[in-house]
């Protein structure tokens, strides 16, 4: 056998408990552009997160770094006990970690089967138990299997960056403000079908301008402001906090 590898996990403090995710003081930039100043939050097996924060707070470059798009210049990124800051993109998405990345990232030439399978191409083949699931949850993505991303509506467009996360089968989902620009029907549906997902044993960090029902359906939340974290709770007692009631719930 070859020794080289078989790369053991980097062990990581192994006296403190093994989260399924966690950031530890993590530094993200974008050249001299300090957007992540230290963010450390942690995420438990089978729990919906959510991260909430204002427009430029730094959840889209926290779920990127979590993610390896970004490599974090201080601080760790640990999953299930092994450090995976530095790591590329795939070789984290291997690690059964998918990505929704915001606004509706689809393939627009391909068409909806076609994106739903390259969501697949980390485990090399299309589970058609995968397929059966996503269109289970997205009937629409199913009768639309033919039709070119590119010329689906914005909403149907969501579900397909939602459907071809998920196409990974993933145990980590990060979802990247998957209720954007919806109607609000869809908006209560896009929703619903995250509770689904995370029933069906995928742990979930959600990212959301829609703290009400991002916290509606979280366990816990964690507060981003300007690329820290500003406060972190149980989500009944955040959509209970004065201040995130006034800022993130539109209250007067
Ligand atoms: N590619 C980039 N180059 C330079 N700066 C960037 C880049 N992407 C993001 N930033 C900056 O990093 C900070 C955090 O951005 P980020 O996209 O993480 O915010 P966000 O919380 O996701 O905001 P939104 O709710 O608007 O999506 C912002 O100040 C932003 O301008
Ligand atoms: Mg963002």
């Amino acid at each position: 056998m070859n020794s080289a590898t078989l790369q053991p996990p980097v062990a990581v403090n192994p006296s403190t408990r093994v989260h399924t995710l966690e950031l530890r003081d993590v530094h993200t930039y974008y050249g001299h552009i300090h957007a992540l100043k230290g963010v450390s939050l942690h995420v438990e097996e089978g729990e919906i997160v959510t991260l909430i924060g204002s427009n430029g707070a730094g959840k889209s470059t926290t779920l990127k770094t979590i993610s390896g798009l970004l490599s974090p210049r201080g601080g760790e990124v640990v999953l299930r006990g092994s450090r995976i800051s530095g790591m590329p993109a795939h070789k984290v998405a291997e690690l059964k970690v998918a990505q929704s990345p915001e606004g509706r990232r689809v393939f627009p030439r391909m068409s909806v089967l076609e994106n739903l399978e390259m969501g697949a191409f980390v485990n090399k083949r299309v589970d058609p138990a995968d397929l059966d699931r996503v269109f289970q949850l997205f009937p629409r993505l199913k009768e639309r299997r033919s039709q070119k991303a590119g010329t689906m509506s914005g909403g149907e467009q969501q579900m397909l960056a939602i459907g071809r996360a998920l196409m990974a089968h993933p145990t980590l989902l990060l979802l990247d403000e998957p209720s954007m620009g919806l109607a609000p029907i869809l908006v209560e549906q896009i929703f619903a079908i995250i509770q689904d997902i995370n029933k069906q044993g995928t742990t979930v960090l959600l990212v959301e301008q829609n703290a009400l029902m991002a916290l509606a359906i979280a366990q816990r939340g964690y507060v981003m402001q300007t690329g820290s974290i500003l406060l972190t709770d149980d989500a009944r007692a955040l959509l209970q906090n004065e201040m995130v009631r006034k800022a993130y719930l539109g209250e007067s």
